[in-house]
């Protein structure tokens, strides 16, 4: 299934839940009356999140409704942003960082399992239909290259090993945490270093 485009089989309605209601209740207030509208994007995040992490036409026309403004804005704007999805991704939607500093420490061989182990083509469901992945351009990670980003969260400091453990608990819906996969908190360095006179001569 690609994912390019549109998506086909749209559904015909969409609403915030209730919990998400309240959410743009908040939002809104952080905007004069008058320029309510400027609250799109967080609402296009929320209409994502809502609906397993892609935005239905429903969605936008909803947005619209609820800002007042021309459901062409709304589409312009969903349409602009890579980072809104327009069709089904899956339940986890990993983005393989292959600019050079991660390419060079190792994301190829990231892109070789999500093909063998998530689906043979990026912008593909999985044959269990709770993923899919696509290469992107820097995360702003690279010190901590090679890296992937699922949904929201960063996985860091990665090799072969523990892509293929990321990966595999995805596809099981049970998640490994994000952050460093070589223990670094942030980005620290990995092993204390001594603040010695040697490491300023
Ligand atoms: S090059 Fe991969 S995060 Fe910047």
């Amino acid at each position: 299934m690609s994912l390019k485009k549109i998506h086909d089989d749209q559904p015909k309605e969409f609403k915030f839940s209730n919990e998400n209601l309240k959410k743009a209740e908040e939002i809104l207030k952080k905007y004069p009356e008058a320029n309510k509208k400027s609250a799109v994007m967080p609402f296009l995040y929320l209409a994502q999140k809502q609906n397993d992490n892609w935005i239905p036409l429903a969605a936008m026309k909803y947005i619209a409704n609820f800002l007042s403004m021309p459901y062409i804005s709304v589409y312009e704007v969903a349409t602009f942003y890579t980072m809104y999805n327009l069709a089904p991704v899956g339940k986890y939607f990993i983005q393989v960082c292959t600019t050079t500093p991660c390419l060079i420490r190792g994301a190829d061989k990231i892109v070789k399992l999500c093909k063998k182990n998530v689906s043979p083509n990026e912008n593909e469901i999985s044959k269990k239909g709770n993923c899919s992945w696509m290469e992107v351009e820097c995360l702003g990670a690279c010190v901590s290259a090679p890296m992937i980003q699922i949904n929201e969260n960063y996985y860091e400091d990665l090799d072969e090993k523990s892509a293929k453990e990321i990966i595999d608990s995805i596809i099981k819906d049970n998640p490994l945490k994000p952050g460093s996969y070589r223990g670094r908190k942030n980005t620290s360095p990995e092993k204390k270093q001594s603040l010695s006179e040697e490491n300023y001569a």
